[in-house]
């Protein structure tokens, strides 16, 4: 396929394959290819494939079928690349013959290069260097997907060994990127207007690079003159101390949210996963971050049905759960992976009983989450807005991360707006703008 085409990318997964994507379209757009309106109008679909659990890696199988018709009538060219691509390599291809194109985690940035050969009858091209440089994109040619927060990506892979997990095999060991780097991509992306920056990683907070650790990274990254506010994502325990708890409490830009995945409440099990702590070492880490950080938000992933998790050790999950009181809560069923340590285990919880377990947390959650909320009407929150809606309405997030809905229209988009909120519910507040200069409602110096 060497003639300019019309793409479309559908991705899966975490923050980091929405990156990997962005990555990919900017460079075909700067390849002199441009957008399609969808799959129906592509003439090259891009699918980038999330491996975490069995489910969403069959996402891709489903994908490509969707698409065997289009191939077939308009020569549509099919790509895939990501996680699955990445371990399960070449027997995509027996599985899927449809797919054209099949590169990994690290060799995104080769598929306009890979796509002239691709298509039209040729042998799929296929490109799994786990060697590639990720990094050496450059910042201009991210086509990011949102216009207000940016994803900026500061250490790829992963170096930790939790059993039930295969991100360490799809995106290999850990590699962090420069810090200076960092820093210029964040500052050419505030000239471009981006208010907030959210830097990603698997396990981010183990950023270390030529004596710069995260808290330095998030001092460096705060410092860029202009930025409103600032993200990362996800954290890992084990790298969460006291440098960080001050960092993310002095530096007024950083937002007071953290994800931090706790995975189970019980010993034995989290021992069993090699997570590396214990949930009271958990619980102290969460107290810490509290002690500097007002008003933190705390949201956190976990695993019900893992083997061997019978019901005592579900009610310590269940309890560690209401000891911290998280304002946002990811549940996951367990899902034997290839290649992880876990898989060699038996399956041994039912299937409905996961479920079972999935909908108790789920529900306390809510109902906590629409407590939590409900205490929070009437105050005045501080809105950056990141989505137009229909019918006069927008939305955005408080600095630690809430919904907030209210009327508006797409010039608020990227604005910082005090908000009056009047109503609640689980997953969002809405309310009345205030007419207050935003600046006297900003967390962060305006220059
Ligand atoms: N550090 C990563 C974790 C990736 S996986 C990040 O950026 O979020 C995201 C979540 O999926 C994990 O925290 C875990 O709760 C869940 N998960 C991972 N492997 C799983 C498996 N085999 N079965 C079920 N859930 C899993
Ligand atoms: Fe996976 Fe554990 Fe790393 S969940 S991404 S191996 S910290």
């Amino acid at each position: 396929m060497n003639k300019a085409k019309k793409f479309h990318v559908e991705t899966f997964g975490c923050q980091m394959n929405v990156n990997d994507s962005e990555k990919v379209a900017g460079l075909l757009l700067a390849d002199g290819h441009e957008r399609a309106a969808g799959p129906d109008d592509a003439d090259f679909v891009f699918i980038n494939t999330c491996a975490v659990r069995e489910k969403a890696s069959e996402k891709l199988f489903h994908a490509v079928g969707r698409l065997a018709r289009a191939k077939q009538e308009r020569g549509l060219v099919i790509g895939v690349g990501g996680c699955v691509a990445q371990l399960s390599g070449r027997a995509i291809l027996d599985r899927a013959p449809q797919v054209d194109l099949l590169v990994g985690t690290h060799t995104v940035a080769r598929v306009p290069e890979l796509l002239r050969t691709a298509g039209a009858g040729a042998a799929p091209v296929v490109d799994l260097d786990r060697t590639a440089d990720t990094f050496s994109i450059p910042a201009e040619a991210v086509a990011h997907s949102s216009a207000v927060r940016a994803y900026v990506t500061v250490i790829e892979g992963c170096n930790h060994v939790c059993s039930f997990c295969v991100v360490p095999r799809t995106r290999g060991p850990e590699v962090c990127r420069d810090a200076s780097d960092v820093v210029d991509e964040v500052a050419s992306l505030v000239e471009r207007g981006y208010p907030e920056v959210m830097l990603l990683g698997q396990t981010v907070n183990a950023y270390l690079r030529d004596g710069v650790d995260f808290a330095g990274l998030l001092e460096r990254v705060s410092a860029v003159r202009g930025l409103r506010r600032l993200r990362f994502t996800t954290s890992h325990p084990e790298h969460v101390d006291a440098r960080l708890a001050e960092a993310m409490g002095s530096l007024p830009k950083v937002c007071p949210y953290l994800h931090l995945p706790v995975q189970s409440g019980s010993d034995r099990i989290l021992a069993d996963m090699r997570r590396g702590y214990t949930a009271a070492e958990y619980r102290d880490k969460a107290a810490l971050l509290r002690a500097h950080v007002p008003n933190l938000a705390l949201t956190s992933d976990i695993i019900v049905g893992y083997p061997g998790e019978d019901e005592a050790a579900f009610e310590e999950t269940a309890a560690l759960v209401d000891a911290i009181g998280f304002d946002g809560l990811f549940v996951f069923t367990y899902s034997p992976r290839p290649g992880t340590t876990a898989v060699r285990l038996a399956d041994d919880v039912p299937q409905d009983e996961k479920l079972r377990r999935l909908k108790v947390l789920n529900d306390r959650q809510q109902r906590f989450q629409g407590r939590r909320n409900a205490e929070r009407v009437g105050r005045t929150e501080e809105v950056l807005v990141d989505t137009v809606g229909e019918r006069g309405r927008v939305s955005g997030r408080t600095p630690d991360f809430r919904i907030v809905h209210f009327d508006g229209g797409a010039a608020d988009l990227g604005r910082l707006v005090p908000v009056r909120t009047d109503a609640s519910g689980p997953n969002s507040l809405s309310g009345r703008r205030l007419d207050i200069p935003v600046a006297a409602a900003s967390p962060a110096p305006i220059f």
